[in-house]
């Protein structure tokens, strides 16, 4: 009888250990939010760890996992992409342009409005850096998806982490332009490889003020539909 109550309560106690872990995992992803301005202090990891928990926890099309990472922390190498071919203009439909064009963060005019309104954090403005690059998109369809998928897990795992992220899109015309198969050999990735992103990573530059600049989301209504 004693047993069965102990064990009664222990049950009770892990759902609820597990009911908060579940309350903070989603607390977590909804106050993860993009980080527009970080501070000098350096990371000490590599993004091993960040990189790790999304290359193990993310799921691909086939299992296909298309993704290769590279984490940057040499301020050097991260100018260098940066001031590498932009201005190039790939054709539309050219894998690795962004959707619409870039908007800010190293980007060149944007095409639509602005997200908000103060800093946006480029690469080189943050101490490290991923770069994220996807497979020949002839040998798995859905890469990009899958390099999105592990892009915002990488977000999440950071974020848990206690490092501040911001993921743009706007170095992937350097990466892929004119001096892709270059800058491949610099990284030591596969040439036959596109950059899909870059995830910035650092701590956020507490001096400026992010939550006035914070974006907003269209209402529920305008990009749901429920179908009963
Ligand atoms: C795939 C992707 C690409 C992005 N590219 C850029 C970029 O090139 N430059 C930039 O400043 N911000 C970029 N952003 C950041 C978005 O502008 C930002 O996430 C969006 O405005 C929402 O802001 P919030 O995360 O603060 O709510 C990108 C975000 C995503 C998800």
């Amino acid at each position: 009888m004693m047993f069965r109550k102990a064990l009664l309560i222990a049950v009770a106690v892990m759902l609820l250990a597990v009911s908060a872990v579940a309350e903070n995992t989603v607390d977590l992803i909804m106050n993860t939010r993009t980080t527009q301005a970080f501070s000098d202090e350096a990371v000490s990891v590599d993004g091993q760890k960040v990189i790790n928990q999304a290359r193990l926890s993310t799921a691909s099309a086939i299992n296909q996992q298309p993704w290769f990472f590279v984490a940057v922390t040499n301020q050097e190498v991260m100018k260098e992409i940066a001031s590498s071919g932009m201005g190039f203009a790939p054709p539309a439909g050219t894998p690795g342009k962004p959707e619409g064009a870039p908007q800010d963060g190293n980007g060149a005019s944007p095409a639509a409005p602005p997200a908000s309104n103060g800093p946006k954090a480029g690469l080189g403005d943050s101490p490290a850096a991923i770069l994220i690059y996807r497979s020949d998109a002839s040998k798995s369809p859905n890469a990009d998806f899958d390099c999105g998928l592990a892009a915002q897990n990488m977000v999440i795992a950071a974020s848990a982490l206690g490092y501040s992220v911001k993921i743009i899109s706007s170095p992937t015309m350097a990466l892929n332009g004119e001096n892709h198969d270059a800058l491949c050999e610099k990284l030591g990735v596969d040439t036959s490889m596109q950059a899909v992103a870059v995830l910035l990573l650092g701590h956020a530059d507490s001096s400026v003020d992010v939550t006035s600049q914070a974006t907003t989301r269209e209402s529920f209504e305008t990009k749901t539909n429920i179908i009963e």
